[in-house]
């Protein structure tokens, strides 16, 4: 039995009415697994990379960050091991023309009604596996040909391998130290599903820690504290985050150990990875050495001694971290002496999209006009909404549902007092804030 309710379903269709996500190109009947953050997703995931970054780069003196480029050299991945070893193994069925993972088959289900699983109807006509590559190719320059192919990349990690004595140089950084980026990886993934929870096109933010191999064990262990600390600060529910340890038959082909940081999703998907923290060894630079014939070694001063670092990674999808912080947020619930009840996504207030909204309580005695006054003089500071149609019983809702933390009313007594209502999500208990006071208000409740 699932512990936690499942409440995908309904996240999907709230994110497109509220302009979280919506499908990529829907008018053309939708791209396969590719999503488009609407304006209030793009804000949260930006409030995730932004918290990510500030922890991982500009609160440290031992990490440093790089935005490397999407396309690279072809060679990079005949080194990295992801042109022959980046595959799944896949079936199609020539009855249902269905394509499936063939290590899989009890997780997929047949295209044909009832869904049973691949292979289980009679007629079901299973091909051999064939190994499947789930990088994306294309071409550079005019030429489409085998010479001039090159990939999207599948982990953003290789741009700081190649990268690690230009950073070290120019930084003078003495390892241990890390570098860290953000930015977008592909994978042709055969089953992709769960919303954004697994798609083509998605966002890693990746940092590599170059460490003394004799100290890689102590660096783990430190990394993968850090890192669960990092998801709980988030406000992602202690009884729903755990570590899962690799089995030698999980490990990818470059790791020696590793642990998956998971999730409960709920419902039948359950717990699952939301952060990889691996020791890599020395695999990454020793490949690179041999195949670009640059030594990407570390002269160790202090000790007399040259060495090939090895890698703690951390390794972690802003999309999955984004759709956690949904699941974990979203609540129904009864409002007390009201028929109806209301949707909150109840997120950390310092994550939420929009921080306050504003409201003239009608649209007589010039509150609009001091409604608009106030949230344009919070607006340089912090992200707000101005909405002056429907109820306040409506708009209170719609503020509910997409998680802003506070709503900011003007009534018939603020222009005589010079003060407003300020409501808060949670509690639903509101304060009266002189108007000169609002911004220092939100800024204290809104300081992490
Ligand atoms: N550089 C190591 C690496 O890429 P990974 O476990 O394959 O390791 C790391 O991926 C993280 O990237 C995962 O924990 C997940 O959050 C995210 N990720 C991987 N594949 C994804 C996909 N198809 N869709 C969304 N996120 C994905």
């Amino acid at each position: 039995m699932p512990n936690q309710p499942d409440v995908l379903e309904k996240l999907v269709s709230l994110c497109k009415r509220r302009g979280y996500i919506f499908q990529s190109s829907e008018i053309y009947g939708g791209t396969g697994s590719v999503w488009d953050y609407g304006p209030l997703g793009v804000e949260l995931k930006k409030n995730i990379k932004d918290r990510w970054w500030h922890a991982m780069v500009r609160s440290r003196d031992d990490v440093e960050g790089l935005d490397a480029a999407i396309l690279m050299h072809p060679r990079v991945w005949e080194a990295s091991g992801h042109v022959a070893g980046f595959v799944d193994p896949l079936v199609d069925c020539k009855a249902c023309k269905g394509r499936f993972r063939a290590d899989k088959l009890e997780d997929a289900h047949c295209l044909r009604k009832p869904s049973k699983h691949p292979g289980e109807f009679t007629d079901c006509q299973l091909t051999e596996p064939r190994q499947f590559n789930l990088m994306f190719k294309t071409f550079m320059g005019a030429v489409e040909e085998s010479a001039a192919t090159v990939y999207l990349r599948p982990e953003t990690a290789q741009g700081i391998f190649v990268n690690f004595l230009n950073v070290q140089q120019s930084m003078r950084q003495k390892v241990p130290f890390g570098i860290a980026q953000i930015g977008k990886a592909f994978r042709n993934e055969i089953t992709p599903g769960n919303f954004i929870f697994r798609t083509r096109e998605f966002e890693q933010m990746e940092m590599q820690f170059f460490v003394d191999p004799d100290k890689s064990a102590d660096w783990f262990d430190y990394w993968k504290g850090e890192r669960m600390a990092w998801h709980r600060a988030l406000g992602l529910s202690e009884e729903r985050l755990e570590f899962h340890q690799h089995t030698p038959e999980e490990l990818a082909h470059y790791a020696k150990a590793a642990f998956d940081v998971q999730f409960d999703f709920g419902g039948t998907l359950g717990f699952q990875e939301i952060e990889g923290v691996h020791n890599r060894g020395d695999f990454d630079l020793r490949q690179h050495t041999e195949f670009s014939g640059r030594k990407l070694e570390y002269f160790d001063q202090a000790n007399n001694r040259r060495y090939i670092p090895w890698v703690v990674e951390t390794s972690v999808g802003a999309d999955r971290v984004t759709l956690a912080l949904l699941v974990n947020a979203y609540r129904e619930e009864s409002v007390p002496g009201e028929d109806e009840g209301r949707v909150v996504l109840g997120i950390d207030p310092s994550l939420a999209p929009i921080k306050a909204a504003v409201f003239p309580l009608t649209k007589k005695d010039g509150q609009p006009d001091m409604a608009h006054a106030i949230a344009d003089a919070l607006r340089p500071q912090f992200a707000v909404d101005y909405d002056e149609s429907g109820s306040i019983g409506k708009r209170y809702r719609r503020q509910d549902e997409v998680g802003t933390p506070f709503c900011i009313t003007v009534d018939g007594a603020s222009a005589a007092d010079n003060s407003v209502t300020v409501r808060d999500r949670d509690t639903l208990a509101q304060d009266r804030v002189s108007t000169g006071e609002i911004a220092r208000y939100l800024s204290d409740r809104l300081a992490r």
